[in-house]
């Protein structure tokens, strides 16, 4: 397979030459935005609503985005038609630029990487994943930032463990998200649970909760209490790569008959019909 080509700073360059310098505050600090979104039928799929994100991020700590939202879009498209992948993972990456300070000194470092989408194993869809929790929250929950140290260190542990993701729970136990995903329950009598505050806003957690809501799926905005978890007929996790998952396992709580239950597969037909329609 020909190398990825991606986007960095005004010129596009296959994947393996795309670096950037060591003194970016992205490297030694931490400072950097980014978003990660997918292709349906080659075309990015709720790319506004990620620029939204990206753009209004970037704008609260006062990073100067280097290129506009058309232009944003016009780089993505030539990416598209250099790359051929019949799907593709884009990920936008904003950077603080290289500075010798603390704080920003110069020109912001934009990128667009671009691969193919990578397959995720069928049987996570057929028979749920498990989820290990870690006592942790992020520092901006609401922001994207690519400050993932808690996601990565947790997940090695997790995977060495056997279960597939981490999710995030508070000293008291309540849970918010995951490393790269929101959670949901669904409780008895079809009430649908997911957090609203200290998570960021998923773009898919927001399409399923409209979908839930045109289905008339009584939905409660809070975080998921370890009693939810016992109680819990169906979990599952939702993320613009893997669109929706169930979870079968959260620790060692089974969650439901520990099988993917009727309302996630109503909820995932509701959003592949929604992106069939997008
Ligand atoms: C911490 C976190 N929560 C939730 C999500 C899901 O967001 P989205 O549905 O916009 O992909 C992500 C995605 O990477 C994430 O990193």
């Amino acid at each position: 397979m020909r190398e990825p080509v991606y986007f960095l700073d005004g010129r596009t360059v296959r994947a393996s030459a795309a670096r950037l310098p060591i003194a970016d505050l992205a490297i030694l600090r931490g400072f950097a935005l980014f978003e990660s979104l997918r292709t349906y039928g080659r075309k990015p799929f709720l790319l506004d609503r990620h620029l939204d994100r990206l753009l209004g991020e970037a704008r609260r700590v006062g990073l100067a985005c280097p290129y506009s939202r058309a232009e944003i879009a016009r780089i993505i498209q030539r990416l598209l038609r250099c790359n051929c992948f019949p799907e593709a993972l884009i990920r936008l990456l904003l950077t603080g630029g290289a500075s010798p300070k603390l704080i920003p000194s110069g020109r912001p470092t934009f990128a667009v990487m671009m691969d193919p989408l990578p397959a995720f194993p069928k049987h996570q869809y057929a028979k749920g994943i498990a989820l290990m929790s870690i006592p942790f929250e992020r520092a901006y929950p609401e922001m994207k930032t690519t400050n993932y140290f808690a996601a990565v260190w947790g997940t090695m542990r997790a995977v060495k463990r056997g279960f597939h993701e981490i999710v995030y729970a508070r000293d008291n136990g309540d849970l918010l998200e995951g490393s790269t995903f929101n959670l949901f329950v669904v409780l008895p009598g079809q009430r649908l649970i997911t957090p609203q505050k200290d998570v960021l806003a998923g773009v898919t957690a927001g399409c399923v909760l409209d979908l839930a809501r045109a289905l008339r799926i009584r939905i409660a905005r809070r975080p998921i209490r370890p009693a939810d978890l016992r109680r819990a007929r169906e979990a599952f996790i939702t993320s613009s790569n893997r669109e929706i998952i169930p979870v079968r396992r959260v620790d060692r709580q089974r969650i439901g008959d520990g099988r993917p239950g009727p309302m996630t597969r109503r909820l995932h037909a509701a959003y592949r019909d929604f992106v069939g329609k997008s």
